[in-house]
């Protein structure tokens, strides 16, 4: 179909499983064995209502927001993800330029598959974020972060849920071809005895032995701001607060690594109840499963200061930068059609008041 026929987020991954390689789809749309936190991240939403106030004159909205002091167009960042030129040989170049014609931000994944300096040529004097896996060779890792420093990044996004590797079985069955893992080597996938899975031979390099001692270690080689990915409880959040990083964003990895990770909205929901104080503390974003301009009012209502989508670019990227930016674009509707439905002009009015959440509140 052609793009302006695109009407959702969900009409790109239908697309997608038609038209890109059997690979590529099963990497990307992969999760953790029984895929149940992959799915539910989306169910979850679904079961949070809204409480919209009405005849409040919203003639005029505005769906703008801010990351670390960063302006933006929508509150949105496009989630480092891996590999993104298996759907399309222009890959993150092209999320790079999508992401600052539609004035969003995106976090550049440390296994991008175009070199990260090549990236940032698309998008000239736009900030962007950077994820970071350290590597077990610390001195590998510490030049990573050095890179990234004297690239401009604005926030180190260090990833903190991949201390192990998710069983993805989709991933597994299907072999491997000419997939190169790396940009700068040249390295190639290879099959094992155990199957096709990218993720196996390309997350093998990843320090499982990180602990919190090493944010001093981040910080002695950089001054950016570090936010932690994939904080799923109080008790981390709590810890993050006590080691003063800038951000946390609640995620699961989309559920890609560890299957029965809660979904991020009822990660909110324990945050409000066991450390409200963590709003105030340090800005806390979210991402898994939101695929509506609607799940990203939920998500500001709860207390997310931005939201973060993965797969739905990945999908979109099937399309090009246009894609891309006809995703924001379709978002950036949706949130406009449901911030006047629910009364508010600007994201400054949002709060929990505006959401129901009578059917997970016991969950
Ligand atoms: C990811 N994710 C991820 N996270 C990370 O910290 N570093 C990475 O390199 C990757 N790579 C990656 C590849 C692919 C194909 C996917 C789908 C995901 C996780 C990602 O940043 C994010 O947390 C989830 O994708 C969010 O969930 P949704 O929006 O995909 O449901």
């Amino acid at each position: 179909p052609e793009l302006h026929n695109i009407i959702n987020s969900y009409d790109f991954e239908e697309v997608a499983a038609r038209t890109a390689s059997k690979k590529a789809f099963a990497f990307y749309s992969t999760a953790a064995t029984d895929c149940w936190t992959r799915d539910m991240n989306n169910s979850m939403y679904k079961r949070i209502w809204f409480r919209p106030r009405v005849m409040r004159d919203v003639a005029e909205v505005d769906t703008s927001g801010s990351m670390l002091g960063i302006p933006l167009r929508v509150p949105l960042f496009i989630c480092p993800t891996g590999l993104a030129k298996m759907i399309n040989p222009e890959g993150e170049k092209a999320l790079a330029r999508a992401a600052k014609s539609t004035g969003i931000l995106e976090v550049i994944s440390t296994v991008s598959s175009h070199p990260h300096a090549d990236i940032l040529r698309e998008a000239p004097d736009y900030p962007f974020l950077f994820q970071l896996y350290v590597n077990k060779d610390r001195a590998k890792a510490a030049e990573l972060i050095q890179h990234a420093t004297a690239l401009g990044v604005r926030a180190i996004f260090l990833t903190v849920d991949a201390a192990g590797r998710g069983k993805r079985e989709s991933d597994e069955r299907i072999k491997v071809d000419e997939v190169v893992i790396n940009p700068v080597t040249g390295q190639r996938a290879a099959n094992d005895k155990k199957g096709g899975g990218l993720t196996r031979t390309m997350g093998s390099y990843i320090d499982q032995s990180m602990s919190w001692k090493d944010i001093a270690w981040i910080r002695s080689l950089t001054d950016v701001p570090i936010v932690l990915k994939g904080i799923t409880n109080a008790e981390d959040a709590k810890l993050a607060m006590q080691h003063k990083v800038a951000g946390i964003l609640v995620s699961n990895h989309g559920g890609r690594n560890l299957d029965f990770s809660p979904p991020a909205i009822l990660v909110l929901l324990e945050l409000h109840k066991r450390c409200p104080e963590v709003f105030d503390a340090m800005e806390v974003y979210v991402d898994g499963g939101i695929r509506r301009g609607g799940d990203i009012l939920k998500a500001l209502c709860l207390g997310a200061k931005a939201v973060g989508v993965g797969r739905p670019f990945l999908y979109a990227l099937n399309y090009g930068t246009e894609g891309a930016e006809h995703l924001v674009e379709i978002l950036k509707d949706e949130m406009e059609s449901v911030m006047k439905l629910i009364g508010i002009k600007s994201l400054d009015e949002v709060h929990p008041g505006l959401v129901n959440t009578f059917d997970v509140d016991h969950l």
